[in-house]
């Protein structure tokens, strides 16, 4: 069953606290736009797609009380709130997206009293939670034809239900494969320093009652030397023009050795995740993260307090290193720009 990551529920927005799980599943309330963007940047909300409807959420809650008159001062709200909540987390282009989306949503509207524009921009958010669970369901039906009966997959950080409003997009091809009886295993790297393979990726396929094996990251080479994997499914938090992905850190050491290995890497990841300003992938963002995620293990300390930390959230692939990209527009196959292009303008 897939799990409500983000609901909207009497006028507050609903999450399920990630940095609880596995251990415990408890849903946190957030009624301001404060608390979203801390939400978002402590990563009790995380994954590109559902970092995207947060934002949107997000707006709803940081404009819902402005006093503006007119659309002119109804606007100053909005990119106040816009550019404090894009504030909180650089990477995943699916939060600029989104709030991008709900000024145009207004601007679209500005006719209206604010009040109505209000109400169209509530209506867009829902929309935009529903084109996430329909769009991550078509990736997961393409994405599901290139998995065959008893394959081995390994997967990297946590591109599912929690990742998305409910379904997944890696994940989700994982999910339509098993439902479709293809009998697969799953092995999930931990994903240092915040472990969201382990914690998150793990809980969710064996709520599925997915064949699933827990890895540290340092053993994906030693399974793929010993022939033990037969594809790599991931998801992405930014896509340049050129294919170029960027996704959780250690997706680029994975992509590597897979091609070592002659192993496919497969991304998995909606429209809303390219970005067309980009033309390669190293003018993406990438957020820097505080040290003491990686001197600790889940808060306890485990390097000395002054040594120092670098804590890079996400990499590179470089296109060259992908063997195909899986959207709801269709599989997308190298050489990517012209085909990012042309799905872009569609
Ligand atoms: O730092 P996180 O946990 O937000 O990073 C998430 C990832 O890197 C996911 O793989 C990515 O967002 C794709 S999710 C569908």
């Amino acid at each position: 069953m897939p799990v409500a990551t983000i609901e909207w529920v009497n006028g507050k927005v609903r999450i399920i606290d990630q940095t609880k799980l596995p251990h415990k599943l408890e849903r946190v309330e957030i009624k301001n736009v404060r608390s979203m963007w801390h939400a978002i940047k402590k990563l009790k909300i995380r994954g590109a797609p559902a970092i995207g409807v947060a934002g949107a959420f997000g707006m709803i809650l940081g404009t819902r009380d402005s006093k503006a008159k007119s659309y002119k001062e109804f606007k100053k709200n909005l990119d106040r709130t816009a550019g404090y909540l894009g504030s909180s987390r650089p990477t995943a282009v699916n939060l600029f997206w989104a709030l991008k989306r709900i000024e145009r949503c207004a601007e679209e509207h500005s006719f209206l009293p604010v009040p109505e524009i209000k109400a169209a921009l509530i209506k867009e958010a829902f929309k935009m939670m529903k084109e996430d669970r329909d769009v991550c369901r078509r990736m997961a039906s393409l994405g599901d034809k290139l998995v065959k009966k008893g394959e081995r997959i390994l997967t990297h950080c946590n591109a599912g239900g929690l990742a998305t409003v409910d379904y997944g997009t890696a994940l989700g091809v994982l999910f339509k494969a098993n439902e479709r009886g293809k009998n697969i295993k799953v092995f999930v790297d931990e994903t240092r320093p915040l472990l969201q393979g382990a914690r998150l990726t793990t809980w969710e396929l064996l709520k599925e009652k997915i064949d699933v094996t827990l890895i540290c990251d340092n053993m994906a080479a030693f399974l793929m030397k010993k022939g033990e994997i037969d594809k790599i499914f991931v998801g992405a938090d930014r896509i340049a023009g050129n294919g170029d992905v960027a996704n959780k850190i250690g997706t680029y050491n994975l992509a590597v050795l897979a091609r070592y290995h002659k192993i496919p890497l497969y991304v998995v990841a909606p429209i809303s995740t390219f970005d067309l300003t980009l033309s390669s992938g190293k003018d993406i963002p990438i957020e820097q993260r505080d040290g003491r995620e990686v001197r600790t293990v889940m808060g306890k300390k485990v390097a000395p307090d002054n040594v120092k930390v670098y804590n890079p959230a996400f990499d590179i692939t470089p296109a060259s290193l992908v063997a195909a990209i899986i959207t709801e527009k269709g599989i997308f196959r190298p050489p990517y720009s012209k085909v990012i292009k042309k799905a872009m303008i569609r």
